[in-house]
């Protein structure tokens, strides 16, 4: 009887390769909600069944397993991608298909497709409190790094941006290093900045390189104190990668911490933990993979199927609380009303809260609101 068949969906995360680590977090997150949701009767008394694969963190990859979920394995519905290459090589796949994309990472913005779902911060919702939060605190000169992809060059372009419209506000030096960069690879890019002094860094490194640019920078003798690394990939993954010590003094903007003080959030992390152990440390990129399958789930229950015609409407204007508020997709723009948070991370491996929004910030993924000042009224110090 079709209306007890299971509801298989499509679970595109890296379990090996550069990213692996972070999008691994980002796979058990939609497990733990799959889980979830199975055990509560599932879809109206539908089973959801992953059908998942590992892309290997490399971009032909995603496309050539995105078409085989959708050509072989039937599926509808794919959760996946970190990286923003990885994203734009399964884009032309679903919309060839018509099919539907949940994304669950931060990324550069500037970008739309009537087949995804963006789940992840925009930059004005992360990079827009970064900018404010770290030239107030430290200055207004920033040194950008970043691997070398897409989602540097522009999320560093929008940095430079805005912190540029701050007085006396400037980028004083670019430097890119390749995905799988070693501590070496850091050598002169820290001599650089050495030599520039700027008054922090922004990183757009990612993945399992992260560790060793926080620990060739320890190395180098640099003080978070004086010249701190601010962020928005950086999480508790990277951090687990790196240690605490490495991260303590270091600064990180996103829409949820592990540390977020909210009954929710607390028993979330416990049922993930009794389920799934401690191996995966939980971060934004994990919550938003998380809560999106919820999303779906919900979506699916109103329209009673998994078919992008019919589950669109039911997703647009959805909302849900998530361990890190309420949030909500906006049908305007298919991304979703997130809490901008400020995290300074703490020997320990998490991140001690220092900001945070009392209000969802609405996703504005072209920055047309494009300035400093926007949302630091919005901002509240948190009181520890
Ligand atoms: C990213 O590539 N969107 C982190």
């Amino acid at each position: 009887m079709a209306h007890t068949d299971p509801v298989k969906v499509g679970v595109l995360y890296s379990e090996t390769g550069v990213t692996s680590s972070i999008e691994s977090s980002q796979l058990f997150g939609t497990l733990f909600a799959i889980e979830q949701i199975n055990h509560a009767g599932g879809i109206n008394g539908r089973e959801i069944v992953p059908v998942r694969y590992d892309p290997r963190s490399e971009p032909r990859v995603y496309s050539q397993l995105a078409e085989r979920l959708i050509t072989s394995d039937n599926v509808k519905v794919i959760f996946g991608c970190y990286m923003s290459s990885t994203r734009k090589a399964v884009i032309p796949v679903v919309e060839r298909w018509n099919r539907l994309l949940f994304y669950s990472t931060l990324y550069e913005g500037f970008e739309f497709s009537e087949h995804l779902i963006y789940t992840g911060a925009a930059p004005n919702q992360n990079s827009v409190q970064l900018a404010e939060f770290m030239t107030s605190s430290f200055g207004p000169r920033v040194y950008l790094v970043g691997s070398d992809y897409i989602y540097p060059y522009e999320s560093n372009r929008i940095m430079a941006d805005l912190v540029s419209q701050h007085p006396g506000g400037e980028k004083v030096g670019e430097r890119y290093v390749p995905l799988n960069a070693s501590e070496e690879d850091f050598a002169d890019v820290l001599a650089d900045i050495r030599n520039v002094k700027p008054d922090f860094i922004f990183s757009t490194v990612v993945g399992n390189a992260t560790q060793n640019f926080y620990r060739a920078y320890a190395r180098a003798g640099f003080d978070p104190d004086k010249l701190p690394i601010g962020s928005l990939t950086t999480t508790e993954v990277e951090i687990a990668q790196m240690g605490g010590e490495i991260a303590a003094g270091h600064y990180t903007s996103a829409p949820y911490f592990q540390s977020i003080d909210s009954d929710l959030n607390r028993a979330c992390l416990a049922r993930f933990r009794e389920g799934f152990g401690e191996q995966i440390a939980p971060n934004a990129c994990w919550e938003a993979a998380y809560f999106q399958v919820h999303l779906f789930a919900n979506a699916m229950r109103a329209s009673g199927s998994d078919d992008i015609d019919a589950l669109m409407p039911a997703l647009l204007g959805a909302s849900i609380d998530a361990p890190q508020g309420q949030v909500r997709i906006e049908p305007s723009n298919h991304h979703t009303s997130l809490y901008p948070r400020i995290g300074q991370a703490n020997a320990n491996g998490q991140f001690t809260i220092l900001r945070e929004t009392r209000n969802a910030v609405y996703p504005d993924p072209y920055l047309v609101a494009h300035s400093l000042g926007d949302w630091t009224l919005r901002m509240t110090p948190v009181e520890n």
